[in-house]
């Protein structure tokens, strides 16, 4: 197997990861993306996104002439699609957008040869992966002579390196020996399990993951505005609700955002509007949380003014959509930030894992403190967690939206349960 030529398409967050641990796998891989940004600094031997390890392993293979990048496909013996699959915006529900999915199917189309394998591991609705196969079809692919399987990505950003290895991957092709195809090749680089099943259960059982995770974050974001309602500390209750041994709230946020949580479960309402009515509402309440932020800021700010006459000034602290990571799509924090900045209002953000910002400034935690009149803890990045920090902090009278300043409270004993391994997952 290992003879033979990958070509990765799409190479951001998982698809340069996945390219580079395949070249290190002694696997001859070729990327492709569409930014000539991306394949030129990958050609560089180095990497256009924040992920640990990463460099060191690209660096090493683009060396060794194993990973190289290029802005069209190439021939190979094996294809996987790593392209976004955001959604449409603008209706009611949310709808999946597969257009990155089918032009990338396009792209290779024509290089396609009896027994090749095309892989879809982008997050996708339900039939994509058949869609794909008539799409291909329909370009004249005699599609009766390759193999096409869906392989979700289950990868925690921070993590992918390990992870992409460790982790059990399910993998689900349009028939049975596409399944094994696929799942022979998965098993020459993965340590964890690989599990067959068809590509319609693989494709919904990503989704499912992802919004079992929307879910749970929900109850802990409804439980927090209950509680800002009740005047209870909703940290504590946690912490204290998570001392019975089968319960394991999650921790609030600010919102849930991020390419993931934020956008996979819609693509399950979208298909079954009628029936997903819980996986809908944990998302309405994940958003109406974001909402809630920008009001209590803005009352908080509107009583700062009063109280100075003259505008406060409000300084967000992270814009990212989760803990120490450079990544702001779909951020709860940004929309915050956004929201404030628009009704007219100061503001600047501290956001260590960024070096500027076309929106906002992007000022020290420093500067900060000293300038700002009502500060918003919006995620917990480890910069504002430090004993240090947290006591400056809580004297300034920051307004803690995400347990930032709660460190050390809201833990759970260890040997509560099997589930106290990952306690704490974040959105
Ligand atoms: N990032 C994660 O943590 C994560 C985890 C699990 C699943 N996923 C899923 O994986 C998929 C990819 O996500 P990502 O985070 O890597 O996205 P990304 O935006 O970081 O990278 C996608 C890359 O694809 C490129 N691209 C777009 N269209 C192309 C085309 N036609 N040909 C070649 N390149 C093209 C883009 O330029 C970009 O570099 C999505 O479906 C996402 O939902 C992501």
């Amino acid at each position: 197997m290992k003879n033979k030529t990958v070509c990765v398409v799409g190479l951001g967050y998982i698809g340069l990861p996945t390219a580079a641990l395949l070249a290190s796998a002694g696997y001859e891989v070729v990327g492709v993306d569409v930014s000539e940004h991306a394949v030129n600094t990958i050609n560089q031997g180095k990497i256009h996104i924040v992920e640990p390890d990463l460099d060191a392993v690209v660096q090493a293979t683009v060396a060794a002439g194993r990973l190289r990048a290029c802005t069209s496909p190439h021939a190979a013996d094996v294809y996987m699609i790593c392209v976004p699959t955001p959604f449409h915006e603008g209706t009611e529900i949310p709808q999946p957008n597969v257009e990155y999915v089918m032009a990338a199917t396009r792209s290779v189309a024509g290089l396609l040869k009896r027994g090749d394998l095309v892989i879809l591991e982008s997050t996708s609705p339900v039939g994509t992966t058949l869609e794909m196969r008539e799409m291909l079809a329909g370009q004249g692919v005699d599609v009766s002579s390759i193999h096409i399987a869906y392989c979700p990505e289950r990868v925690l950003p921070g993590k992918i390196m390990t992870e992409l290895v460790g982790n059990d991957r399910v993998v689900g092709g349009v028939t049975q020996a596409d399944t094994r195809v696929a799942a022979d090749f998965y098993r020459t680089f993965v340590k964890g399990q690989v599990l067959e099943t068809d590509a319609k259960t693989a494709e919904l059982c990503k989704l499912a993951e992802n919004s079992f995770r929307d879910v749970n974050i929900a109850i802990a974001n409804e439980l927090s505005i209950i509680c800002d309602e009740q005047g209870i500390d909703v940290w504590k209750l946690i912490s204290l609700a998570n001392h019975h041994p089968r319960v394991n709230i999650l921790q609030p946020g600010a919102g849930v955002g991020g390419h993931c949580i934020a956008v996979d479960p819609w693509f399950i309402v979208a298909k079954s509007p009628a029936s997903a009515r819980l996986i809908r509402a944990a998302r309405e309440v994940n958003n109406h949380k974001t909402e809630w932020a920008v009001n209590k800021i803005s009352e908080t700010m509107t009583a700062a003014t009063q109280r100075l006459g003259r505008p406060a000034r409000l300084a967000c602290l992270g814009l990212a959509f989760k803990p120490d990571i450079d990544d702001l799509r779909e951020s709860p924090s940004l929309q915050i930030a956004r929201a404030i900045k628009a009704s007219g209002r100061q503001v600047v953000a501290v956001e260590p894992n960024i070096e500027a910002h076309d929106e906002f400034d992007i000022v020290s935690l420093e500067n900060a403190l000293a300038s700002a009149d009502v500060i918003a803890v919006l995620v917990k990045h480890k910069q504002f967690c430090d004993l240090h920090a947290i006591k400056r902090l809580l004297s300034a009278g920051a307004i803690d939206f995400c347990g930032a300043l709660t460190r050390g409270k809201n833990r759970r004993p260890a040997s509560t349960s099997q589930l106290a391994a990952a306690p704490y997952l974040e959105p």
